[in-house]
Order: structure tokens, then sequence, then C-alpha cells
């Protein structure tokens, strides 16, 4: 399938592979790429920029297709070393970046000026119109259904896909809720040239991360994800267990009065416990309510296979018997 995306990253088929602390490995983005999507390493997994530097070589040595790298703007008293980091993209041949968290305008003269393609993830229209005006070029639309950081507004994708498709100039891919050949067509059909998803590729044979994910993520309905922190501004979409049902009786309970320190316990340091030992109820990790879509664990090259077969089997023939002469 070719769409704006696809020409734009020089990949097969417009499906991307969003970011994910603990999960965005080398092994995660080469299996993504070689699959024919778009693989993306997270680059604040990485304990220091040197480290990052080593697994966009590791990254490079397990497939010859395009990967990119996710730089997440965090809200921080002692903020990673940005300059750093996007140096080493840099050094690294690196030729797509994933920007999240804040509009990447402090990074952006670095970036074009190595030639780097820049896809900003932001949920909302008025976020993705920065991301334009600053010189990306293209936008990840992040509904309400992702996992992770949904922002502020809780605006679905069946809203928010088309009010960006009646905005932006610049290409863009849904993401939140997508999982299949059905997510693919509904995205491109709302203005969308292609999708992101990141609770999907958890759930493959690839993933650098313990059974134990896989399992919760293929275990999980759409029912069981939660939204916390909404106090302090920073919400979560995450899959609820015990460490977060506590968390949420500590929001309810302090109210206005909740502060980060609070919740220490349930959200600081749980990605290493939850993605690596498998430890489950060691606290709070973002999920998707696309997890009610999920029923197996197929290597990447099988979903993107399934997905793209899939969407012409819906376009060919369910779609073409609704069309009018
Ligand atoms: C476990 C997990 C960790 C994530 N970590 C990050 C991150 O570090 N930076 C980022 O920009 N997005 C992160 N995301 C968001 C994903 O890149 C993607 O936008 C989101 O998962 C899309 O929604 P979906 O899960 O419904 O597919 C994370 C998502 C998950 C599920």
């Amino acid at each position: 399938m070719k769409t704006r995306i696809t020409d734009m990253f020089g990949i097969q088929h417009p499906i991307i592979q969003g970011g994910m602390h603990y999960v965005g490995f080398a092994e995660m983005a080469a299996a993504v790429s070689n699959a024919g999507g778009l693989g993306i390493i997270t680059a604040l997994t990485q304990k220091t920029p040197e480290d990052l530097a080593n697994e966009i070589a590791k990254c490079r040595d397990m497939t010859d297709k395009p990967f990119g790298v996710n730089i997440t703007f965090l809200p921080s008293l002692t903020p990673p070393d940005y300059p750093a980091i996007v140096q080493k993209v840099i050094e690294g041949g690196v030729k797509v970046v994933e920007t999240a968290g804040r509009n990447p305008a402090q990074v952006m003269p670095f970036l074009k000026d190595a030639g780097i393609k820049v896809i900003h993830k932001c949920t909302s229209v008025r976020h993705s119109l920065k991301a334009q005006d600053i010189g990306c070029d293209a936008v990840s639309v992040d509904g309400f259904e992702c996992g992770g950081h949904p922002g502020e507004d809780d605006i679905p994708n069946m809203i928010l896909l088309p009010r960006a498709a009646d905005e932006l100039d610049i290409p863009f891919v849904s993401s939140g809720g997508q999982a299949d050949g059905r997510s693919l067509v509904a995205s491109l059909a709302m203005g969308a040239e292609g999708m992101n998803m990141g609770t999907r590729f958890i759930a493959t044979k690839e993933a650098p991360v313990h059974e134990n994910v896989k399992q919760a993520i293929v275990a999980a309905s759409e029912l069981d994800t939660r939204l916390v922190m909404r106090p302090l501004r920073n919400t979560e979409r995450v899959l609820t267990n015990p460490a977060v049902e506590r968390l949420l009786e500590k929001e309810k309970a302090l109210g206005a009065d909740l502060k980060f320190e609070h919740i220490v316990e349930e959200v600081a340091g749980v990605y290493p416990k939850i993605m690596m030992d498998g430890d489950m109820d060691a606290g709070a990790w973002s999920c998707g309510m696309v997890a009610g879509l999920i029923h197996d664990i197929p290597t990447c090259q099988e979903l993107i296979d399934r997905i793209m077969s899939e969407a012409n089997e819906i376009i060919h023939a369910r779609l073409k018997g609704f069309a009018t002469a």
C-alpha cells in the first residue's frame, strides 16, 4: 500500500510502532522494520546517550530497513541530556524521529539540518497544528483510547482523526486503539495515511518483554484500563492491577491535595520490574483499551501481513459491495 507516509519514510506498509518505554529496544524496532513497517527505538529507555548510540548500531545490524528513534520530552526537574541524545541520533544515521510529550521546537533545527523526518505524536488538533507550524513532517494523532498519555482533552479517534484531516496539510497517522485491518481501513477513511500501534506490538513474539506482559494483554478486555494521575494533569492510561487500584484510592482520598510524592511507590521505577521481571503487580504501566482486540501473540511479520491482507479484503470486498454505481 502506498500513502504519503510510506513515501515519506521509505517503508512498505503504512504501519508504525510507537516508542514504548522498556519495550522499544533494537529487537522490537528491527522486527517491525523487517516486517515492512517502521520500528522505533525509545531513546529514554537507554541510560546514557552512549547506550542509545549502541542500541542504534545494534538495530542497524539487525535490519537494513529504515527505523526511527522516539524522543519523549518529559516534564522533569532534571531533564535528560536532550542535545546529546539528538547528537547520537544524527551520528547514528537515523532518518526518522518520533517526538512526544512536548513540541520539539528546541531540537527541530538540528534534526532538519541532518535531513531527519520528524513525526510528532500529540493528542489534539491544536498541538498537531503547532507541530505543522514548527516544521514537523507528519503527526501521529493519539486519541483518548491510547495506551500511555492521552492528554487532558479526552477526544476519541472517531472525532479526532476527521478533525485533524480537516485542519492539517501535513500527513498524519492514527494512533491509539489500532490493532488490525479494520483499524487501518477506518483510519484511512478518516483521512489518516497510516496507523501507529503501541499495545498491539507488545503482544508479539519478538517484543523483548517478559511473557507475563504479553499474556496480561491477551487476557485483558477493553474494560481493564484505568486513567491515573489525572489530578496531576499527567494522565496515563494503564492496565489495572492492585497497585493501580491503590493509586486511584489515594487520588480519591487526597483530591486536589495529591502530590507526586504520594504515588511514587505505584509509578516510579515500575517499568523494568514489569517489562523485564514480569512482576505484573509492581505498579502502573501503560496499556491501551485496544487490549480488548488482542487475542494472540504473532510474530511482527505475521501481524503486519495479516493487517495488510485484511485491509485489502475490506477495501476490495466489503466496502466495494456498499458502493453505488
Ligand atoms: C508500555 C507502553 C509504553 C509507552 N511508552 C511511551 C514512551 O516512552 N514515549 C512515547 O512517546 N509514547 C509511549 N507510549 C505510547 C505509544 O507510543 C503509542 O502512542 C500508544 O501506545 C498508542 O496507543 P495503543 O496502545 O492503543 O496502540 C507507550 C505505550 C505503551 C503501551
